[in-house]
Order: structure tokens, then C-alpha cells, then sequence
């Protein structure tokens, strides 16, 4: 495992950002951290790295405790911070140059490294203008390429398509899935947009108040938690009342003019037809309700 937490909680003031949080991170993997804002996901990535030290719990990342050796953690983890500072008056090479530098990467191997991340994210045309001249999408690319040019075997990107335009957004991605799959380097990376990153994720992790709600395959988690939905017409008071008071029932919706619309738990399909049978009404639909991932996502966002 690359990356292991065990019941991580944060407390900023009065607020618990993250509140007993179990994640894992096989190696090779793209994991997608998801939540809406105020999930956590920025907190967990800043333990991650050991900038922000965690409540209680305990880390691992790539066999370091990054409360104890954050420095280790750092030379060996990319990161992309929600918002990136570079030098606005260098061009973009000449940030990377600085990086390299920073990082110890001697000369020719940073040159190589340099053009080739340059390349990667689309950007050699441009990079030798100052920063300050870039748009948002490109100041994005380029906080990518500073992640390429450490080479290292995690990275961790805070929502690298924020403020990118839909079609940017899906070029960035593609760009971090040939990372993984040429460059055997593991993802992990943060969004609140499901729909935009479940495509190259492995595996998911949905946040909601600093805990993880649902977490797995995609495919896994599409289906999972299944039950019926059902429209029953022609219903009387006393069987509305009855399916409310139903434990497998999940909810009844009153449509109007003797409608409900109703769900039940997986097996429930003949209670259901009893007690319609019972009380008086008809069953006019009755499907699988196949849950989707964004069903998850509404469950536990739509507050
Ligand atoms: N430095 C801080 N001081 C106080 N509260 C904080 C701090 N950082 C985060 N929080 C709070 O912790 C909770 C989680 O915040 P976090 O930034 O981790 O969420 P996020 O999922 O990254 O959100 P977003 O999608 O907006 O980036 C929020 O309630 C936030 O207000
Ligand atoms: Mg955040």
C-alpha cells in the first residue's frame, strides 16, 4: 500500500475537517479523492504531505509517517497545490529550472527533464514567456509540469482541472492517465466534478464531512446498494400511512391524486404486493433502481 490512513481526524477551531478517515492507495493506482467544498479533500492531502499535522490518526506514505518525516515524504511525492505561486516575472522554463535546483536535479539531466514535462503538458511553445502573460488553464498545465519534472513515484494533485474549460479539463486528464500507464506512477487526485474525473479513476473515494461515505471501483459502487422503485396508483390514506410506517420502505413520495412513488429495499418486491393487495391500489411500475454513482453523490450532497 502507498498510501495508508487509519481514523485521521483534523480539528481546525471548532470545525472537525476530517473526522476518523480510513483510505488506502495501491501503488499504480489513480485514485480520485471526491466531495463537494468543505469536504476534506484539501485537508487530507496537506496530511498526506505533512503540511498540516492530523488530530488523531495515523499516515503512511510511501512507507513514511509524514508527521515524522515530512521531509522524506516531500522528496518523493509530487505535488499540485490548489493554487501554485510561481515566479510571475521567469518564464515557465525558467521556474522548472528553478525547481530542478531546488531539488538538486543536476544539469543535463534537468534540461532533459525540463523539455520533456514542457512537452507533456502542451506548453514548449510558450515557455520562454513570463508567467505573468499565462491564462488560468495554462498556469495549470505548468503547476503539472512542475509535478513531471521531480519524476516521482506518487503525486498528488488538488483538483488539477479547477478552473480549466471543459475540454482542457478532459486533455489534463488524459495527459495524467499516460502518466500512469507509461510512467507507472501512482495518482492520487481531488475533485469535486464526479463526472469529469470518474473516467480515469481506478478507484474512488466519496467525502462528506471529513469521512468516507462510499469508496471503491466505480463499477463496484455503480449497483451497489440496489433496491426497487416502484408507482403505485390509486392509493388510499391508509396505505400511504402503512408503507410510511414499512421499515423496508426507503421513502414515499405522495405524487398527487392517489400516486406514490416509492422505494424499497432489495427483496422487498412481495411485502410491497401484500400490502398494496391489502389496502387497496395498483402497482402500475416496478423496476430495479440501479444506482449510479452521481446517485451516491446526490444521496449524501443535495442537503
Ligand atoms: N486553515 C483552516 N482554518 C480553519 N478551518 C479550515 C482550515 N482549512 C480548512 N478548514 C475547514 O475544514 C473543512 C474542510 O476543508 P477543506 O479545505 O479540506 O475542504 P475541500 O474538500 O478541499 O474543499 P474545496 O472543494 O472547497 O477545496 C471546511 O469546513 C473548512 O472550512
Ligand atoms: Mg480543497
Amino acid at each position: 500500500m502507498i498510501v495508508e490512513t487509519k481514523g485521521l481526524r483534523k480539528r481546525y477551531n471548532h470545525v472537525w475537517a476530517l473526522d476518523g478517515l480510513d483510505l488506502f492507495v495501491q501503488e499504480g493506482e489513480i485514485f480520485g479523492l471526491l466531495g463537494p467544498n468543505g469536504s476534506g479533500k484539501t485537508t487530507t492531502i496537506l496530511v498526506l504531505l505533512g503540511l498540516t499535522e492530523p488530530t488523531a490518526g495515523t499516515a503512511r506514505v510511501c512507507g513514511y509517517d509524514p508527521v515524522r518525516e515530512p521531509l522524506a515524504v516531500k522528496r518523493v511525492v509530487g505535488y499540485l497545490p490548489e493554487k501554485v505561486g510561481f515566479y510571475e516575472e521567469l518564464s515557465a522554463w525558467e521556474n522548472l529550472r528553478l525547481l530542478t535546483r531546488l531539488n538538486g536535479i543536476p544539469e543535463p539531466e534537468a534540461r532533459k527533464r525540463i523539455e520533456e514535462a514542457l512537452e507533456q503538458v502542451g506548453l514548449r511553445e510558450v515557455a520562454h514567456r513570463p508567467v505573468s502573460t499565462y491564462s488560468h488553464g495554462m498556469r495549470r498545465r505548468l503547476g503539472i509540469a512542475d509535478v513531471l519534472v521531480k519524476k516521482p513515484r506518487l503525486a498528488i494533485l488538488d483538483e488539477p482541472t479547477s478552473g480549466i474549460d471543459p475540454e482542457g479539463a478532459m486533455e489534463t486528464l488524459d495527459l495524467i492517465k499516460r502518466l500512469r500507464d507509461e510512467g507507472g506512477m501512482t495518482v492520487i487526485l481531488s475533485s469535486h466534478l464526479l463526472y469529469q474525473v470518474q473516467r480515469i479513476c481506478d478507484r474512488v473515494g466519496v467525502l462528506h464531512r471529513g469521512k468516507m461515505v462510499a469508496e471503491g471501483r466505480i463499477s463496484e459502487l455503480i449497483g451497489q446498494g440496489q433496491g426497487y422503485w416502484a408507482l403505485v396508483e390509486g392509493a388510499t390514506a391508509a396505505l400511504r400511512a402503512r408503507l410510511d410506517s414499512e421499515e423496508w420502505t426507503l421513502s414515499v413520495e405522495d405524487l398527487g391524486e392517489g400516486r406514490l412513488r416509492v422505494t424499497l429495499e432489495e427483496g422487498a418486491q412481495p411485502k410491497l404486493f401484500r400490502v398494496v393487495a391489502e389496502e387497496g391500489g395498483v402497482i402500475t411500475e416496478l423496476r430495479p433502481k440501479v444506482r449510479t454513482l452521481e446517485d451516491i453523490y446526490l444521496q449524501y450532497f443535495q442537503e
